[in-house]
C-alpha cells in the first residue's frame, strides 16, 4: 500500500492539483481580528448598562477558533466605521431582536455590507458571517426587501436537510464526514427564531437566488425555510441556527443541545469562518489602536442561568 510509487503519485497530485493551487493562500494572516456588531439593548433588560450589547457567546465562539474580537459599537460616525472596516479581517452579525430596517444594528450592517462588497469586488477578501438575526439581516441587505415569514421555530433543535450543493460548498466541504452525517440525522442545530426566509420567497426573488447558494433547509411542519447558505461570489455565510449556543449558552429550554457532537459542529463552523478571515491583511494603524479596540477592554456581565444570554458585554 504505502509503496514509494504511491508516495510519488501523492506528491505529484499535490503539486499539480489545480484546485489546490487556486485555493492556497501564500500568506495567511494568523492573527485575525473579527468585528462583532453591537445592537440596541433588549427593552427591560435588568442588567443593561448604556444603550447596546453583544452576547458574550459570540465572542467566545470566535475566540475558540483562534480569532480576537473587536466590538463594533452603535451610534458612531460613518468615517469611524470605514476606518474600523480596514482594521479588521471579518465581520459577524449576531442574533438578537431588533428592527432589520430601522435599528442602529441594521444601519451598521448596511455600512459594513456595502464596504465588504466593494472590498471583495476589488479582490480584498473580506468574509461576513450572519447568525439567526444576522442571517435575516443579510437577506434584507441582499434583496433590499424584508421577505421573511413567520415560522414555528422559536425553541427547537433540528437536523439539517442538506441540498446537493452542500457537498461542494466552501463551508461544509472541509467538515468531517461523520459530523455531516450527524448534522443530517440528529436534532442538533438550535433554532430560536420567529422569522425565516422560505424557499418560496427565496426562489421568487431574483436577487437572493442569484446571490446565495442554499446549503440546507428545514421545515416547521408547514413552511420550508433556508437554514444555511453561502454567497456564490462573496465569502458571505449565513446560518439561521445557532452554532454558538451549544458550547456557550446554558438556559434550560427545548432546542438547547450540549452533546459532544453539537459542540463539535459549533467548533467546525467557527474554525471555518476564522480561517476565512485569515485571507486578508487588514490591520490597525498601530498596536495601540489595536489594543484600544479589542473586546478585552470590556467586562461581560453575568445575567443568570435563566437568561437567554449567560453573559453580555454592554456599551454606552
Ligand atoms: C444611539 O442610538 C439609539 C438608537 O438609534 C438612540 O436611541 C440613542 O439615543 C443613541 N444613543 C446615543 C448615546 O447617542
Ligand atoms: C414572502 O414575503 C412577503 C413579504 O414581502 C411575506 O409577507 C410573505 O409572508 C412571504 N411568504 C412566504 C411564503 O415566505
Ligand atoms: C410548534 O412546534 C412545536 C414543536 O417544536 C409543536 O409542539 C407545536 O405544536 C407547534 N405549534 C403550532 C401552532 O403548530
Ligand atoms: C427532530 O426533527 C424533526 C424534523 O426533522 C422533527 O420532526 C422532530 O420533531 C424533532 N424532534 C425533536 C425531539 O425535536
Amino acid at each position: 500500500m504505502c509503496s514509494l510509487a504511491a508516495v510519488f503519485v501523492a506528491i505529484a497530485a499535490l503539486l499539480y492539483s489545480p484546485s489546490l493551487s487556486a485555493t492556497s493562500s501564500p500568506q495567511l494572516n494568523y492573527r485575525p481580528i473579527i468585528g462583532i456588531l453591537a445592537q440596541e439593548n433588549i427593552p427591560g433588560d435588568p442588567h443593561a448598562q448604556g444603550s447596546s450589547y453583544i452576547a458574550a457567546s459570540y465572542v467566545k465562539y470566535l475566540e475558540s477558533a483562534g480569532a480576537r474580537v473587536v466590538p463594533i459599537r452603535i451610534n458612531r460616525t460613518y468615517d469611524e466605521y470605514v476606518k474600523l472596516f480596514y482594521s479588521i479581517n471579518g465581520l459577524l452579525l449576531p442574533g438578537g431582536d431588533v428592527d432589520l430596517q430601522k435599528s442602529q444594528y441594521s444601519r451598521l450592517s448596511k455600512i459594513f455590507y456595502d464596504l465588504a462588497i466593494k472590498a471583495n469586488d476589488a479582490s480584498d477578501y473580506f468574509p461576513v458571517w450572519g447568525t439567526c438575526q444576522g442571517f435575516q439581516q443579510l437577506t434584507v441587505l441582499s434583496s433590499s426587501k424584508n421577505l421573511l415569514t413567520l415560522t414555528n421555530t422559536t425553541a427547537v433543535a433540528l437536523p439539517l436537510m442538506f441540498t446537493q450543493a452542500a457537498q461542494n460548498s466552501r463551508m461544509f466541504k472541509s467538515f468531517p464526514k461523520d459530523l455531516l452525517q450527524s448534522l443530517s440525522e440528529q436534532n442538533i442545530t438550535a433554532n430560536f427564531h420567529s422569522w425565516s426566509l422560505s424557499m418560496q420567497n427565496y426562489t421568487r426573488n431574483v436577487k437572493l437566488k442569484r446571490f446565495y447558494k442554499v446549503l440546507s433547509t428545514n421545515t416547521d411542519g408547514k413552511k420550508e425555510f433556508i437554514s444555511t447558505m453561502e454567497a456564490y461570489r462573496y465569502p458571505f455565510y449565513a446560518v439561521q441556527w445557532h452554532p454558538e449556543k451549544s458550547p456557550f449558552e446554558w438556559i434550560e429550554k427545548p432546542g438547547m443541545v450540549h452533546t459532544p457532537t453539537a459542540v463539535r459542529v459549533s467548533f467546525y463552523t467557527a474554525s471555518f469562518f476564522v480561517t476565512e478571515t485569515m485571507k486578508n491583511q487588514h490591520r490597525f494603524s498601530s498596536p495601540s489602536e489595536e489594543e484600544k479596540a479589542l473586546i478585552y477592554n470590556y467586562t461581560p456581565v453575568f445575567k443568570g442561568l435563566n437568561s437567554i444570554f449567560m453573559q453580555n458585554y454592554y456599551f454606552d
